[in-house]
């Protein structure tokens, strides 16, 4: 069984990722617009989330009115990109709690290497969104649900903004029980393993370090 793929085809989605993808857009812009992009991201990856009937007053009667049920789900941020991601997120879930996973791709291996864990102590009993705008390889992906999963997460989703075909297939490969967010499916990857036609480096656009 392969993981569930989510195209998220928003026009909306659609018109702000060819914006980023621009090689000219300014920082600033890129950053403001990989927030706004994640929390329409937010809005499709929460879809189903459960409800439940609570009693409220309304200025003119009593009502039941579906509110979210059980505990808050946890956002997973993949250091570094996975932050611009989950910044707009936030936006939309304040109360989520918050995971970070740092991970770095080898640029010559393309290996996944991990440099930090830190995420809340009862992640087994929350849905898991782990947020990162790149699935290239998929190695750092993979590699941050495994490390999710020792830790005791059960049920998780994982949003992207790009992903390559490549990609796709290594981790509903490696895990197929967790669903698969995105905004396109780009072409293929480079002999780097950069993402074409892509929009670059994420983190290096969303914090100008190159
Ligand atoms: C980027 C991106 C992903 C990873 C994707 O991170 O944010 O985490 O590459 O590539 P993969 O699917 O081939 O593993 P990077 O290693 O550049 O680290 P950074 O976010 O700290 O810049
Ligand atoms: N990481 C990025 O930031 N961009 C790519 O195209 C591939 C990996």
């Amino acid at each position: 069984m392969d993981s569930t793929i989510h195209i998220v085809d928003h026009p909306l989605v659609q018109h702000k990722l060819s914006l980023m993808r621009e090689k000219t857009q300014p920082t600033a812009s890129f950053r403001q617009l990989m927030r706004e992009v994640s929390l329409l991201l937010a809005y499709e990856v929460t879809r189903d989330l459960p409800l439940e009937t609570t009693e409220i007053h309304t200025p003119l009667e009593l009502m039941k009115a579906p509110v979210l049920s059980g505990k808050k789900l946890c956002f997973v941020s993949i250091l570094r990109a996975g932050n611009g991601l989950l910044d707009g997120m936030l936006d939309l879930l304040p109360s989520a709690r918050v995971g970070h996973v740092g991970i770095y791709r080898d640029p010559d291996t393309l290996n996944a290497i991990e440099y930090y864990y830190k995420v809340p102590q009862d992640i087994d009993d929350r849905l898991v969104i782990v947020v990162d705008p790149m699935l290239a390889t998929a190695h750092s992906g993979i590699a941050a649900v495994d490390r999710l999963k020792q830790g005791g997460a059960k049920h998780m989703k994982f949003v992207c903004l790009l992903a390559a075909p490549e990609g796709i297939s290594a981790f509903s490969t490696a895990h197929p029980d967790v669903p698969l967010y995105t905004a396109a499916v780009d072409r293929q990857l480079n002999e780097h393993g950069y993402i074409l036609p892509g929009l670059g480096d994420a983190g290096d656009r969303l914090y100008g370090t190159r």
